[in-house]
């Protein structure tokens, strides 16, 4: 049985958050979700497709909007919060709506619990603890100071204190995880692996920032989406958790990963411009959830993980080929 019937989950319309509700639906029988999400160009309402009614209701709304979350906090147990602004390169061209979304927002969600005394966890990333150098020998942990190095960071850097500070000195109960990449089916394709598969199956060159060394430490959505749910259950008032499941791999073997699994060479690719201020590596060390909440991923072949969002890509063209162009011809406008 679980301790929250009925949860609050922003931005389930998009990535992570859409597939959090279809893994409470399937995992969590006497669970409700209510979604809030304001359906920007990274939200998709087909991301919640087949979910039958009486499990979840869908409110199409912005997380700034502080009238509105009055009317639906008070009907909620508890707030899993992932709306964001989510893209690294869409905030450098623009970071308006990073600080808008992610700190404002974050903060009338805060103040919107404090109201109602309602438990609060917050989605973050492993990005605001900057990064590390490829020969580190250390990874991430709780304890790592902040250090973000863009608008994106720093904006989910900023509602992570926001969350900290509601938890000490209102005694909201609160807590914070920080998680590595997501991969799977229904990430935007702005993102670095959809991206690439969605140019190999359009004819288009992938793309290759700077000199292809930079690390990233890939999980799988739905691990992401049972650690959440760990930490929802058992987690301690007031702490952090890292969410990472040993997957560091640096950008130019998952493109050549990519490129095998689709049939085409591993060269067949292109150089462009990096992005500046472009982290080197993320690494997480998750051992406390593990040891406090006895998680585990259940996703680790990153091969077999990779395949099947291919596959999945590849069977769902219509989810994605609307927007293909738009995207395409704004990464050309940055030299990308
Ligand atoms: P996404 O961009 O795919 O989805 C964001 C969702 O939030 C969309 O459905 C969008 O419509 C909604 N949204 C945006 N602004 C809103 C607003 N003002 N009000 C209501 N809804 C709004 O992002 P994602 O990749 O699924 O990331 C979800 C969360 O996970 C974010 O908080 C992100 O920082 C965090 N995170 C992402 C990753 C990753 O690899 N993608 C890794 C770690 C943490
Ligand atoms: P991204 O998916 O944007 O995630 P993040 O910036 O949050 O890590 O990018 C993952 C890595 O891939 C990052 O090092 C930038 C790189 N990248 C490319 O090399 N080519 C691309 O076309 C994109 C979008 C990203």
């Amino acid at each position: 049985m679980s301790t929250y019937k009925n949860i609050l989950v922003t931005g389930g319309a998009g990535f992570i958050g859409s597939n959090f509700v279809h893994w409470v639906v399937e995992n969590e029988p006497d669970v409700h979700v209510v979604v809030l999400d304001a359906l920007t160009y990274a939200g998709n309402k087909e991301n919640l497709a087949g979910i039958p009614e009486d499990r979840m209701e869908f409110i199409h709304g912005d997380i700034c909007d502080a009238e509105l979350l009055a009317d639906i906090v008070p009907r909620v147990d508890a707030i899993v919060h992932f709306a964001a602004e989510s893209h690294n390169d869409n905030s450098i061209s623009d970071p308006t709506p990073f600080v808008r979304t992610n700190v404002e927002g974050t903060f009338q969600l805060l103040e919107a619990a404090r109201a109602n005394n309602t438990r609060f966890h917050h989605i973050s990333t492993d990005e605001v603890y900057g990064d590390l150098a490829l020969d580190d020998p250390n990874r991430f942990t709780e304890e790592t100071p902040y250090k973000p190095s863009s608008p994106y960071s720093s904006t989910k850097a900023s509602s992570d204190m926001l969350v900290r500070a509601w938890h000490r000195t209102y005694g909201l109960n609160t807590t914070i995880s920080n998680c590595s990449n997501n991969y799977g089916p229904r990430q935007h394709i702005e993102k670095f692996i959809p991206r690439q598969i969605t140019n190999i199956i359009s004819g288009i060159s992938p793309k290759l920032y700077g000199d292809g060394k930079n690390v990233r430490d890939w999980i799988h959505t739905e691990d992401h989406s049972s650690a959440v749910w760990a930490i929802l259950e058992g987690g301690r008032s007031g702490e952090t958790y890292l969410i990472g499941a040993d997957g560091e791999k640096n950008n130019l073997e998952v493109l050549r990963a990519i490129l095998k699994n689709m049939g085409h060479a591993e060269d067949d690719f292109e150089w462009v411009r990096d992005r500046p201020g472009h982290d080197r590596r993320y690494a997480i060390d998750s051992t406390k959830l593990r040891r406090e909440l006895g998680w585990t991923p259940k996703h680790t072949s990153f091969d077999e993980g990779l395949a099947d969002t291919i596959a999945w890509y590849e069977a769902n063209e219509d989810w994605w080929r609307s927007s293909k162009d738009a995207v395409e011809q704004k990464y050309a406008q940055a030299g990308q």
